[in-house]
């Protein structure tokens, strides 16, 4: 089993919709996901539309979606209490990845949608996962944010993710992001090749309440994910 994350310091940037689309494709490519919503904003969550059908077990709080093979740990208001129940464990940077673990029989990738900031819960985060995806609107800062994140997960004792950037929400008609899109790629081993542009289609998401290769399989956004996913895919598995 896979751990991905969605992470940046930073609201706005596209993780979510990245976390979505990315679960999506996978699962259409027969892995059984679980994308868990860890924001209490809960937008993957309200993106995917939760089914009531409940699977058996332990595991109660993971919900079914439209999709095969993609479940659902829904975002609950309580999570912005995450921080504080993380502090009071042992261990609290480590909890997260023993919380994982028993999923390992049912799925085969786990995908974390981060709220934004640096907090023990993303901290947690980026100890548990094998991947981080970070999307940058390339801008100076936020190469220095990047490498900020660096920096901080090579203190990391024990297992350390993997660091993915990748340009988000490109704005053509911007030439800054034009030219940093294109240059980053080949002047940084951790940034992908593909770029996101910004996209009505993909804002779409949140009215059409489903991941942009659902409503709109041949559309720009659609193809852009795709590429995205078989980065990662070829990275991760
Ligand atoms: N590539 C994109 N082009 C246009 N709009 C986008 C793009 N990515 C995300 N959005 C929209 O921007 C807003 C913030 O995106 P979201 O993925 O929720 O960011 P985050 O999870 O980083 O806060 C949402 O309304 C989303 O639909
Ligand atoms: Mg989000």
């Amino acid at each position: 089993m896979k751990v991905l994350a969605t992470y940046n310091i930073k609201g706005g940037v596209g993780k979510t919709a990245t976390a979505v689309n990315l679960s999506y494709l996978a699962a259409r490519d027969g892995l059984r996901v679980l994308l868990a919503d860890l924001d209490p904003q809960a937008a993957a969550t309200y993106t995917l539309r939760v089914r009531p059908r409940v699977k058996g077990g332990g595991k109660a709080l993971i919900k079914g979606t439209d999709f095969d093979n993609l479940d659902l740990l829904p975002a609950d208001f309580t999570f912005r209490n995450l921080d504080l129940m993380l502090d009071a464990t042992k261990k609290p940077t480590q909890r997260l990845a023993r919380l994982l673990r028993p999923l390992r029989a049912s799925y085969d990738l786990v995908f974390l949608d981060c709220p934004p900031g640096i907090s023990l819960l993303s901290e947690s985060v980026l100890h548990a996962a094998d991947l981080a995806l970070v999307p940058i609107i390339p801008t100076t800062l936020s190469l220095r944010t990047l490498d900020q994140l660096t920096e901080f997960i090579s203190d990391f004792d024990g297992p350390r993710p993997e660091v993915l950037a990748f340009s988000s929400m490109i704005d053509r008609r911007k030439r800054l992001h034009k030219e940093i899109a294109e240059r980053l790629p080949a002047e940084r081993k951790d940034v992908a090749d593909t770029a996101i542009p910004a996209l009505s289609m993909i804002e779409q998401m949140s009215v059409r309440r489903a991941p942009v290769a659902a409503f709109a399989p041949r559309s720009a956004a659609a193809r852009a994910y795709a590429e995205l996913w078989a980065e990662v895919r070829d990275s991760q598995f």
